[in-house]
């Protein structure tokens, strides 16, 4: 996800935009670009960095007058950022201008295509190739620019909101959705394009949101022409007047970034697998893995090394890598990993995973790791990060920027890259049969819709906090794969609210933590239906005849915990592996309302950073 920003009308382009992008920052923010029509020219000026950094250059590159331009604040999918790779980016002939906010998954496809055409790159990026996709159409058809997108947008799989224009016909600007958000400001006589309002809510409170497969031509004293992509038809927009004010829009009207991030787990579940799995052709594939797919054969081990919450996804690969691929795991803080002199040789794996992809223990397992000869593969949000960089292969979550302190949507991407790679690597070894890997992909891509139902708990999960709120300490249970996600609950509470829990293991409670049990203590229990039930019914039981307050995360129509629990909580049923992205997401509600009506800063909670640069 990344910010875009355009303007066509009477006023200069440049400080608009570039106050849009600063507003947009929180959306991505790893390089940043404008390009202005002079009223002859493209004049374009981009940098890896802050939008503070391209003002600066630009301020000295390019002249900043102009009433037409687009900016594009970076969170990079394809290609470091850097310079070249920042957007806009020109199409071959110099004439068009893009930028684009999202995914282009056949990219490599069009790219060959359009390299055989004769066509050059100067980036990596999947963006450069679509403005040359344009160019190709609109030189082979004769069309205009609005009919070159529409037609080139036909070919292209994957996600975008786009705005490009033509320095031959500077009265327009085409803009284009699927997946990722676009709103168009309507002013007297001016236009405004953003990936949302806040860019433009000062200037104007009318706005049109492109819906899915929709695009318009957005025309100097013409107006806004909104067509379907598909076939080129008319649509009639409803042009609301914005309520929101700019700080709600920054956080896509939520009321904190950890709440906007909770609800943007389905999209971003979606965007992490997306391109990367394909059910119907029966295929994964990531190039990290694909061209070190005999180093992960061979290995002896899996080592996983990360902190916190991606410890805790690391977890949860453990169950996967081991049920799946049968391939041995062992889970590392990544803290205790660099100083205890472990064994490593260069027949271990290291997987490292990090939502910043800077955090200081991190980075320092990994370096140990490399020096004594282990493979090191990445799993980071960030990319180009400083453990993205250091590692000798990796994959990305395309969960966007994670702002909230209290990590969620990095933890259920960061599960989504890791089932993929067990996935490839069991269907590599033959420990699961091709029907197994196709029913996993199968329940994968229903993850998105299910996490969605997960989330229509929120206003119950809410009244279980009220009640809840004032306890002085939580314990959490879950078994086998939902183990991990006990202790990830009660991580996300300790964090947000400052009250004391513990995650155990259910079958360990009898082993000592049981004796804290009474009429006080609330204890949230992972009972979905896959996955030892009904021993954890039978650890319920314990609890109950201790008095002990039950609130039962349970698959949807669970009638048995119902009758047991104080609470139940559903979430849909899916296969086992993959309940912990779905049982997160009641314990991920129930930390930011008890955490909220506790009064606590739930984005910035006292004594922590996002990303832990010390060590
Ligand atoms: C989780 O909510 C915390 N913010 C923290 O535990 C975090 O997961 C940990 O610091 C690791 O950060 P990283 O994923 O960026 O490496
Ligand atoms: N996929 C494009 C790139 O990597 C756009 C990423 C974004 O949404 O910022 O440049």
């Amino acid at each position: 996800m990344c910010g875009i920003v355009g303007y066509i009308g009477h006023r200069e382009a440049y400080p608009i935009i570039l106050k849009g992008l600063k507003r947009l920052e929180y959306r991505g923010y790893d390089s940043a670009g404008i390009a202005l029509f002079d009223g002859t020219d493209i004049k374009l000026s981009k940098t890896k960095g802050k939008v503070d950094d391209l003002q600066a250059k630009l301020e000295k590159e390019i002249p900043t007058n102009g009433n037409l331009g687009i900016g594009h604040t970076r969170w990079a999918t394809h290609g470091v950022p850097n310079d070249v790779n920042s957007h806009p980016h020109y199409s071959n002939s110099g004439n068009l201008v893009i930028i684009h906010n999202g995914i282009i998954e056949n990219y490599e496809s069009l790219k060959k295509e359009l390299s055989k055409r004769g066509y050059t790159f100067k980036s990596d990026t999947d963006t450069e190739v679509l403005v040359n996709l344009i160019e190709d159409v609109k030189k082979n058809e004769n069309t205009k620019l609005g009919k070159a997108v529409q037609i080139a947008l036909n070919q292209v799989v994957g996600a975008y909101a786009i705005a490009v224009f033509d320095k031959n016909k500077p009265n327009e600007i085409v803009v284009a959705r699927l997946g990722s958000p676009l709103a168009i400001g309507i002013g007297d006589d001016e236009f405004f394009i953003a990936s949302d309002a806040s860019p433009f809510i000062e200037y104007t409170k009318n706005a049109i949101y492109l819906e899915d497969e929709e695009m318009a031509v957005v025309r100097r004293n013409k107006g806004v022409k909104v067509r379907k992509i598909k076939d080129d038809s008319l649509v009639d927009p409803y042009v609301q007047e914005l309520q929101l004010n700019l700080e709600q829009i920054e956080k896509g009207g939520y009321d904190h970034f950890m709440l906007k991030e909770i609800y943007e787990q389905p999209s971003a579940i979606l965007d992490t697998f997306r391109g990367r799995m394909l059910p119907n052709e029966g295929i994964i594939k990531m190039a990290g893995i694909e061209d070190n797919m005999k180093t992960f054969l061979n290995a002896n081990r899996i080592i996983v090394v990360a902190c916190g919450t991606s410890w805790h996804a690391g977890l949860v690969s453990e169950y996967i890598f081991e049920d799946l691929a049968r391939i041995p795991v062992e889970v590392e803080y990544a803290s205790e990993f660099r100083y205890r002199n472990p064994v490593i040789t260069d027949k271990d794996v290291v997987i490292a995973i990090s939502q910043s992809g800077e955090t200081a223990d991190t980075l320092a397992a990994i370096k140990l790791a490399k020096s004594r000869g282990a493979f090191v593969f990445g799993v980071c949000n960030v990319v180009g990060s400083s453990i993205a960089r250091e590692t000798h292969a990796g994959a990305y979550t395309h969960a966007g920027p994670e702002i909230g302190v209290a990590s969620t949507k990095a933890f259920t991407t960061q599960i989504t890259v890791l089932t993929l790679i067990a996935l490839r690597l069991a269907r590599a070894k033959g420990t699961i049969s091709s029907s197994e890997f196709r029913h996993h992909m199968i329940e994968l891509e229903l993850i998105p819709e299910k996490v969605k139902r997960a989330l229509d708990s929120d206003a119950y999960v809410k009244t279980v906090a009220d009640i809840y709120k004032n306890a002085k300490n939580f314990l959490y249970l879950g078994r086998g794969y939902n183990f991990p996600v006990a202790l990830e609950g009660a991580l996300k509470l300790k964090e947000i609210s400052y009250i004391h829990a513990e995650g155990y293991p259910a079958a360990e409670m009898k082993h000592g933590p049981i004796a804290l049990i009474d009429e006080n203590m609330p204890i949230v229990v992972i009972a979905t239906k896959k996955g030892h039930y009904e021993k954890v019914v039978s650890n319920i039981q314990e609890i109950k005849s201790r008095k002990g307050k039950i609130i039962g995360i349970v698959t949807e129509g669970d009638e048995q915990v119902r009758e047991l629990a104080d609470h139940v909580i559903e979430v849909p049923e899916t296969i086992e592996s993959l309940t912990p992205l779905l049982t997160t997401i009641p314990l991920q509600l129930l930390s930011y309302h008890i955490a909220l009506m506790l009064g606590k800063n739930v984005d910035q909670p006292r004594n922590l950073a996002k990303a832990v640069t010390v060590e």
